[in-house]
């Protein structure tokens, strides 16, 4: 069906029509048409599954437009990343936009929940995002919602982020039994029973637009079931990885490789970069060789680990993990999209829901070690998503998912595990004690329930309830209950059930129980001690379930363990000792502490890549949840009346990385913690001496320019006027 024709069975003006020809698109895939004809328009909910590429994308377009055009209300879009976030925004924005619709997105601060976010026409949050904003059930989030759109509904099934989505959907569906739901996903086994749990539709579906071949490579031959093998010209010469590379980038194409970990992907990378660079047009190699230049040019953020990219990058190769600064991924991605660059080797953080112009994708690895399990296979729906990122619409005529085989019993293991099978069902996760216990809070906290009978009555809703025996449920409630009421988060009294201030507060700042009595107590501890050192503070929220630690070492062991022994009477909670359970967690956690230490005192990013092996990207994660854990301490000891003064200062210093001496200075814009060091050594020590300085005499400083230095005396002088007055 041509696309100016659905746009006006839905009522939509003619701009749309016209801005999808402009994309190059004019007709609807089947799917597409089935989804957009199964009654959405007259508001029914749906569950579309549908290959990977196959468009999910813009049914839920259409069906926004039609929500903001027609119906007159607005929509959420859900998705479970913020790159995907991100790259919504941005496509979203562009065709919205000049149409006078308005698009946003919010994908950070817990405990806000800004009304301003209801003014826009298509809002797009991440799951956890919206989860908290539901929890403080503010008015405007209903007002005008008409739906709200699920990608990547498979999701519900992952262990550590399932359950939040379970719950979302299940408060949607009690709060606005009639809100429409869209659920999008190319992988899950049992859309139906989806569909049955959200009260929707099913449209399913196998088209996909752009032909995907799944295959594997064995002893240099390349084997598509139901063809006859190819022999790969480069097969005998060299490993698998790079004889695949080289063949299709050969053919025209660019080559997307997964691996298990960041320094296989890195070294994939180096190993690559010696071979593809000889293909590249002089064009390309000067336009590759000037991103390199770009960032080795940087003021901040550079370490070797951006400069290892900077090496690969003139020969067309690049890796991409969440150890990179974000810029750097950007940038990797953009080189991507301009085709400039040939091979990209990543871990998962490209494998879902995003378009590149990958002809073939190389599954390297299937195995991942995780700490839970050891080295164990990865989902089938994982390697169909990574797979699916092969031969999208518009960017390569077809596209190869290709498997390495070791031997070959592997190639039928292979076969049969991942390319002729089918992605797994969906199981709800919420069952995870953790997990439960995180969302009984919130549900009591957002009034859901009100009455001890609400609980299993609120339960009822879940995905759990549906596929497993409520028996199981109702004993872990009954348990997590007990533990909120102990340890103060909520009171029962004879039927009622209520949250405290404290279970209130938790909820809010969307921290979890365990993470606020450990906080408290610790808090509690901290108040008795004469000596407070900053690492015991770090050493309290890296204790807590909601902090991420730095990746540790048998190698840093040693240290770790002497510098605990040493340390020891200095934290805020008790600790095991050498050989008792969850001594090498403490570890851990002593390592994060020090990572942050260390920040605080300004090493620079260099350092803390080689002292400890965390990457800026890491850094940065680690540096905001910290700030998000800080700012939860400083609540909690209001909360308390437990006077620690030094809680704020120490949050301002991690949030800018610097010692005491720099807030002052860091707060300035265009001022981070390398400029603010210069200004200090200086001589500009605050803003009233920048406010008496001499622009040209702070243009001279490094990293400074004229117009900074302008507008940095200028807000130095606005700054002090504001506080003393004019003259
Ligand atoms: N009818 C169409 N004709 C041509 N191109 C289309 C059509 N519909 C969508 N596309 C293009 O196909 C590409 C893939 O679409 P989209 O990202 O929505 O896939 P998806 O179904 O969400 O896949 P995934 O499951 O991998 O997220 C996009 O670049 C989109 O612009
Ligand atoms: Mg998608």
């Amino acid at each position: 069906m041509d696309i100016a024709e659905i746009c006006k069975l839905l009522g939509l003006p003619t701009w749309v029509a016209e801005s999808y020809r402009k994309r190059g698109i004019g007709k609807l895939y089947p799917p597409q048409e089935a989804a957009l004809k199964s009654g959405v328009t007259e508001g029914r909910s749906l569950v579309l599954a549908a290959p990977t590429a196959s468009g999910k994308t813009l049914v839920a377009e259409l069906l926004m437009l039609h929500v903001a055009l027609v119906r007159g209300g607005r929509s959420v879009y859900l998705v479970p990343l913020r790159a995907l976030a991100g790259e919504k925004f941005q496509s979203f924005r562009e065709l919205f936009s000049p149409h006078g619709l308005k698009v946003g997105i919010s994908t950070g601060d817990f405990d806000r929940a800004d009304p301003h976010l209801a003014s826009y026409d298509v809002l797009i949050l991440t799951n956890e995002r919206a989860d908290s904003i539901m929890r403080q059930r503010p008015g405007w989030f209903f007002r005008g919602l008409e739906l709200v759109v699920v990608d990547e509904v498979h999701l519900l099934g992952d262990p550590y982020r399932g359950p939040t989505l379970e719950i979302l959907l299940s408060a949607l569906r009690r709060e606005r039994p009639g809100l429409q739901l869209l659920a999008l996903s190319a992988t899950v086994g049992n859309p139906e029973e989806i569909a049955g749990w959200l009260g929707a539709e099913a449209v399913v579906s196998d088209f996909r637009p752009v032909p995907l071949r799944k295959g594997i490579f064995w002893e240099g031959r390349l084997c598509f079931p139901g063809e006859p093998p190819r022999e790969l010209e480069e097969g005998g010469r060299h490993e698998p990885l790079v004889a695949l590379a080289l063949d299709s980038v050969r053919e025209g194409g660019q080559v997307l490789v997964f691996v298990s970990t960041r320094r296989s992907a890195q070294a994939a990378a180096r190993k690559l970069s010696r071979h593809v660079g000889g293909l590249l047009t002089e064009r390309e190699s000067r336009e590759l060789s000037r991103l390199a230049a770009e960032i080795q040019g940087e003021v901040e953020g550079k370490t070797s680990l951006s400069v290892e990219l900077t090496k690969c990058l003139p020969s067309g190769v690049a890796f991409h993990h969440a150890g990179l600064p974000a810029g750097h991924r950007r940038l990797v991605e953009e080189a991507f999209r301009k085709r400039l660059l040939k091979v990209l080797c990543t871990t998962t953080t490209l494998a879902a829901g995003v378009n590149l112009p990958a002809r073939r994708v190389v599954v390297r690895d299937v195995r991942r070690y995780d700490p839970l399990h050891g080295s164990s296979y990865i989902p089938t729906l994982e390697y169909h998503q990574m797979a699916g990122r092969a031969g999208r619409p518009g960017l390569d005529p077809y596209g190869e998912a290709i498997l390495i085989a070791k031997n070959e019993e592997e190639v039928g293991e292979l076969l049969s595990r991942y390319v002729l099978a089918p992605p797994e069902e969906i199981r709800s996760q919420l069952a995870q004690e953790g997990a439960l216990l995180f969302h009984l809070l919130g549900v009591i906290a957002a009034r859901y329930v009100r009455a001890l009978r609400d609980i299993p009555a609120f339960f009822s809703l879940t995905l759990f309830a549906r596929q497993f025996d409520p028996g199981e449920l109702a004993e872990a409630l009954r348990r997590g209950l007990r533990y909120l009421e102990v340890e103060g988060f909520v009171g029962v009294e004879g039927e009622r059930v209520f949250p405290t201030d404290f279970g209130m507060l938790t909820a809010r700042l969307y921290i979890h129980p365990l993470t606020a009595v450990i906080l408290r107590d610790g808090l509690r501890e901290a108040r008795r001690r004469e000596d407070r050192l900053p690492i015991a503070f770090f050493h309290l929220i890296a204790a807590t379930p909601d902090m991420e630690h730095v990746r540790m070492s048998s190698r840093d062991l040693p240290e770790l363990e002497a510098f605990a022994e040493e340390a020891e009477g200095t934290w805020f909670v008790e600790t095991p000792s050498f050989g008792e359970r969850g001594f090498r967690r403490f570890l851990a956690e002593v390592k994060t502490a020090q990572v942050l230490v260390n920040w605080i005192e300004e090493k620079t990013e260099e350092e803390l890549y080689i002292d400890f092996g965390v990457g800026p990207g890491d850094l940065h994660r680690i540096v905001e949840t910290a700030d998000w854990l800080l700012y939860s301490a400083v609540r909690i000891a209001e909360l308390f009346h437990l006077r620690l003064p030094e809680l704020s200062r120490l949050r301002r210093r991690v949030r800018y990385g610097v010692r005491e001496e720099l807030l002052p200075l860091v707060e300035l814009k265009g001022i981070g913690r390398v400029r603010a060091r210069i200004l200090y050594e200086a001589g500009y020590r605050d803003p009233f001496a920048l406010s008496k300085a001499d622009p040209g005499e702070i243009a001279k400083l490094p990293h400074f320019g004229t117009k900074l230095a302008e507008s940095l005396v200028q807000e130095a002088r606005d700054h002090v006027s504001a506080y003393y007055g004019p003259g």
